[in-house]
């Protein structure tokens, strides 16, 4: 009985490392495409990609797409919910509408690190789902001063078609109600 046990946990961890291992060796780690790719780079010129879409962020209600992580003992008395942190996974899609076609997510933190004026400190990576984006991914760290009408956060980096990406994303909020916020995000990234 142990024997068929062992035999069991055996055949599953072997069955689960074959799982992971296609996530693990994506062609993506493999060195002949990373020979590839710095050969094209040495002749490619930087291009310069313009996005448009719609990001849901949706703290509260039977469905959340952000939740809280972290707060301070001053955070509920604290007219900016100074010290909160919040973890998110949020839809992105074409247009305005919950229901709008998706077309990545937008996966990261945002803190609240303003005392005068609502500033948050943004920490996210917009990883794309449709036609050539699909698994490319940009990343964003700046300041998002949410109440503005128009906040602008730098483009840190990428991986994929944006890899070595830099930019910035200009944010503005299309909607917003007590469960939700449906935010515009017009991008523009530098890339090759
Ligand atoms: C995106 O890539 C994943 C694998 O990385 C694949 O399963 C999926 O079908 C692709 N989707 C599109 C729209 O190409
Ligand atoms: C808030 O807005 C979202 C997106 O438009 C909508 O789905 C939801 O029903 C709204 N909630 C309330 C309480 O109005």
């Amino acid at each position: 009985m142990a024997g068929t046990a062992k035999l069991a946990a055996l055949v599953l961890l072997i069955f689960s490392l074959g799982m992971a291992m296609p996530l693990v060796h994506s062609n993506l780690e493999d060195p002949k495409e990373v020979d590839k790719w710095l050969q094209k780079f040495q002749y490619a010129k930087e291009k310069v990609s313009r996005l448009h879409f719609y990001f849901h962020d949706t703290p509260s209600g039977k469905n959340p797409s952000a939740v809280r992580v972290a707060q301070a003992p001053i955070t509920e008395k604290s007219p900016t919910l100074f010290g909160l942190v919040n973890i998110f996974d949020d839809p992105l899609t074409e247009g305005p509408e919950p229901t709008s076609r998706l077309v990545g997510r937008a996966q990261g933190l945002y803190g609240s690190a303003g005392q005068q004026e609502v500033g948050l400190l943004v920490a996210m990576n917009l990883v794309f789902t449709t036609g050539r984006l699909n698994a490319s991914s940009i990343t964003i760290l700046g300041r998002n001063a949410a109440l503005q009408p128009h906040r602008e956060m730098p483009i840190i980096g990428g991986t994929g078609v944006f890899r070595l990406a830099r930019g910035f994303a200009i944010a503005k909020t299309h909607s917003l109600n007590f469960t939700s916020a449906i935010v515009e995000y017009n991008v523009v990234a530098m890339h090759y």
